[in-house]
Parts: C-alpha cells; sequence; structure tokens
C-alpha cells in the first residue's frame, strides 16, 4: 500500500479557461470556485484526491484563477476571528483546507487537456500519476471513485481512464471509449476512443468521467499529438496513440457523477449535496415537498 500512495503522490488538476457556461458569475469568479452548497467545486476534487490516498497535488491553474490559490493558503485574518469568536469547528475547517498540500503550475495558453497535462511533465518524477479534472464530482462515501482506480491499476498496470454510461444524448458532450471486455467486468480494453462524437458516431455510451491514472508515457505522445477537436490538444488522441502500442482501460466505477461544468448538472449536485447534508437535508426536503405540491 505505501508503494502505492508513493506512485501516486502527484495528482493533477486541470482547469479550463474561463467557464463561458457560467457567465456573468465567472466574470471574476473562477467556475471550479462555484460552491456547491458551502463548498467549491474544486474542494469537493480535492477532498476526493486525499480520501484516494493521494499525497501531493498539483493544480494546472491560469489566467483569472487566483481565488483557488488563495482557497487553499492560510488565511490569518479570518483564523484570528474565529478564534476570538470562539468558533472552534470553523477554525478547525479552515485550517484543515489549507494544510492540504497543494501545488501549482500556470498554464499560459488554453490549449486543451492534453496541454494542461504536459504542464505537469516536471512535476511528475516519471511515475504513475492520477488527473482529475476540475468539473466533475463524483459522490461516493465508502469507496472514492479514485481510491477504485487506484486498485484497479494496481491489477492492470497500466493507463486507466475512470468511466460510467451516459444517456445517448449525452454523448457529445464527453471522450466516448470503445473497448474489448476483459476477465473483469468492470474493466474494458481501450481499442479506440472518440472525443464528443455524435449519437450516429458514438461507439458506445461509455464516458470518459474526469478520472484518469496515466503512465508517464503519456508526455512523449502528448508532445506528437496535432491540434485535435476544437483546435486543441486533445487527451483522448494521445490515448488513443497509446492504446495503439500498449494496454489502456476503462475502469467502470461506482458512485453518482455530476457535470457540475453544466448548469443542470450543477443544479442536480446542489440539490442532491444539500439534502444529504445532517444539518439542512430535513428542512430542504421538506421546502422542496412544498414547493412540489404547488
Ligand atoms: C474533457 C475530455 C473528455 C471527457 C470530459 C469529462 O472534456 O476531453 O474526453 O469526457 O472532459 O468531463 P471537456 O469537458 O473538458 O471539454
Amino acid at each position: 500500500m505505501n508503494r502505492c500512495r508513493k506512485k501516486f503522490a502527484k495528482p493533477s488538476f486541470r482547469l479550463a479557461g474561463y467557464g463561458t457556461r457560467f457567465l456573468p458569475v465567472t466574470k471574476a469568479i473562477p467556475k471550479e470556485m462555484i460552491p456547491i452548497v458551502d463548498k467549491p467545486v474544486i474542494q469537493y476534487i480535492v477532498e476526493e484526491a486525499l480520501q484516494s490516498g493521494i499525497e501531493e497535488i498539483l493544480i494546472i491553474t491560469g489566467h483569472g484563477k487566483r481565488a483557488i490559490e488563495d482557497h487553499f493558503d492560510t488565511n490569518i485574518d479570518l483564523e484570528l476571528q474565529l478564534r476570538q469568536q470562539g468558533k472552534t469547528r470553523l477554525l478547525r475547517m479552515v485550517q484543515d483546507i489549507s494544510s492540504i498540500n497543494v501545488h501549482y503550475i500556470r498554464q499560459k495558453h488554453m490549449r486543451g487537456l492534453g496541454d494542461a497535462i504536459r504542464c505537469a511533465e516536471s512535476f511528475i518524477d516519471n511515475e504513475p500519476f492520477a488527473v482529475l479534472l476540475g468539473d466533475d464530482i463524483v459522490y461516493e462515501p465508502e469507496r472514492p471513485a479514485l481510491r477504485q482506480m487506484i486498485e484497479a491499476f494496481s491489477e492492470v498496470g497500466s493507463t486507466l481512464l475512470g468511466c460510467q454510461e451516459v444517456p445517448l444524448d449525452q454523448v457529445s458532450r464527453y471522450g466516448i471509449v470503445h473497448g474489448l471486455p476483459t476477465k473483469d467486468e468492470r474493466i474494458v480494453r481501450l481499442i479506440d476512443m472518440i472525443e464528443k462524437p455524435s449519437v450516429d458516431e458514438a461507439p458506445s455510451r461509455l464516458a470518459a468521467l474526469g478520472r484518469y491514472i496515466l503512465t508517464p508515457d503519456i508526455f512523449e505522445i502528448l508532445r506528437r499529438v496535432q491540434p485535435g477537436k476544437g483546435g486543441e490538444i486533445q487527451l483522448t488522441d494521445a490515448l488513443r496513440l497509446m492504446a495503439d502500442r500498449e494496454g489502456v482501460y476503462a475502469y467502470t466505477f461506482t458512485g453518482t457523477s455530476y457535470d457540475a461544468g453544466n448548469k443542470l448538472g450543477f443544479l442536480k449536485a446542489t440539490v442532491e449535496y444539500a439534502l444529504r447534508r445532517d444539518d439542512l437535508g430535513h428542512d430542504f426536503k421538506a421546502y422542496l415537498n412544498d414547493l412540489l405540491k404547488g
């Protein structure tokens, strides 16, 4: 287990550019800082990484994302105020956030997910690493999605994508996998993958949902990848090249996934996370019931 923890010590998070879907709020606030109930989206993702045994976190950031660094930084004034007010629970919460070991690298031009991952190369000591995207939240209180993937990686020893089936009318939002079954019903071997296909082009409904464990050979492949869909350096194109020469696997994780980068997904996450809360769930449910009765 120790070896495993060390190996996965360096995940990176990729943050897209300005979130135009959430304007005007994202004019001054990075979309990763929009709260689900009272916690920014990025914190849910960082917590999943920590709960999965990750010890070092690299966030690939960029222009307009400084609020993320402030969020994970120490806030002496706030701590002083909470201490003076005797709000020890809140003080501990704020201190816990700033004690997380987070590093940052700025992506200078928004050239796509593949390019963002390239920015992490100097941080990754030729080891496998995990990538979690800043939009994709997974609720899985028993076994975090990334922990499931780390366990699966120790079986396959090759690059692994975290996937789930999505409804057919949503395939055009994701990288969609064409895979061959393996002995493990949760794992397929990737033979092709299409970035955001139309319904007709989609080889399946198995979508990459923002969780990857990549072996470091991805960097050499990413250097050769030409701009693809949307003129961006696509990780999907690199994974296809990788699958031609070595095993790449897609793992279906358990848990409820939310696309918090999409308004409807964000609203679903907000409602469902609020309903799960001990301090809010009961009253919020009563309110929703009344509202629906109209
Ligand atoms: C990226 C990936 C895509 C993946 C998706 C998951 O797309 O390119 O393959 O399915 O994240 O959220 P994006 O949503 O950043 O355009």
